[in-house]
């Protein structure tokens, strides 16, 4: 059991620039079979899944095993968070077993909430809010692909959803240029442009996917549909229309340009299956850094491994 201090990973900020470099460096060292430490030994990790996951449960899972730990999958299904035990309290306890807890669930506040009360870090696996660990697989991707992300566009073309979100926190925090084109009404969250904005992040909104695509050396979407926005799938289907990311959306970008999307994806509407399936797709290099990402940061914040820039 890790007691305080210790850090969480709720959003992308909660690293410093600085820091977020070492991370990078020791994920790499770890896809490149450099890495042979064991800092989870005798450790378990508690994940704690409030909605459905196929990459974060399993990269994380055999990220714990990886580094000499363990993990312990939750559902409502089977914990007693399902039938109304509070998170706050679940933390309380679970930290009194456990070396740190992901989770997965819908609003923001209850991860806030479950790291407040917990003695153990708390690493972010989605909210409606965020997705950190997913934006910070997404960036090892652009490195390993093109290079240092200060020098490259991003454009996001879609919903203004988490993902977008950890975008914006990534481009405020490191610097780099990111466009996002979003329908009137589908915007990102107002007061994460707005922190973003208070930096001088370059960071902009705009309405035309096309004006976000030219010259973006990364093109990126995701679902048009969130987990919990299923019932809105017809409408948000009609808000979205031209926003797919097609052939011809992505001849607009640079010629080098690369495609991700943190999946599940659905061909034939936020993309096509040219793109998704095509020569510019990263797509499973992405999911793959998942497992990366994920095992240098447990390995920081459960582990003792130093990342001091
Ligand atoms: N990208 C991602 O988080 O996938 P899962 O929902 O399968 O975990
Ligand atoms: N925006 C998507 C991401 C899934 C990994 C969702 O929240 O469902």
């Amino acid at each position: 059991m890790t007691l305080r201090p210790h850090r969480d990973f709720l959003s992308i900020p909660d690293f410093s620039a600085a820091e977020l470099e070492q991370l990078f460096q020791l994920a790499e060292r770890m896809r490149a079979g450099r890495y042979h430490g064991q800092p989870l030994a005798g450790k378990t990790l508690a994940m704690i899944f409030n909605k459905s996951s196929t990459r974060t449960r399993v990269s994380f899972e055999v990220g714990a095993l990886q580094l000499g730990g363990h993990a312990i999958f939750l559902s409502p299904r089977d914990a007693q968070l399902g039938r109304g035990e509070k998170a706050a309290d679940t933390a309380r306890v679970l930290s009194r077993y456990v070396d740190g807890i992901m989770v997965r669930t819908f609003a923001h506040s209850e991860l806030e909430e479950i790291a407040a009360m917990a003695d153990v870090p708390v690493i972010d696996g989605l909210t409606d809010l965020h997705h950190p660990c997913q934006v910070l697989a997404d960036l090892l991707t652009v490195r390993q692909h093109i290079g240092d992300i200060a020098s490259h566009r991003v454009a996001w073309i879609g919903d203004g959803n988490n993902m977008a979100n950890s975008w914006i926190d990534a481009a405020a925090h490191l610097g780099f240029e990111l466009t996002l084109a979003c329908p009137r009404g589908y915007d990102p969250d107002a007061a994460t442009i707005a922190k973003a904005e208070a930096v001088g992040a370059r960071v902009r909104v705009v309405r035309d996917p096309r004006e976000a695509a030219s010259g973006a050396h990364v093109v990126t979407t995701d679902v048009w549909a969130s987990m919990g926005q299923e019932e809105e799938q017809g409408a948000r289907e009609r808000a979205f229309a031209g926003f797919q990311v097609d052939a011809a959306m992505m001849r607009l970008a640079a010629p080098s340009a690369i495609f991700l999307h943190c999946l599940p994806a659905h061909r034939g509407e936020e993309v096509a299956a040219e793109v998704i399936d095509g020569p510019q797709s990263r797509v499973w290099d992405e999911a793959e850094n998942r497992l990366h990402i994920q095992k240098a940061i447990m390995a920081a914040l459960m582990g003792g491994e130093s990342i001091e820039g």
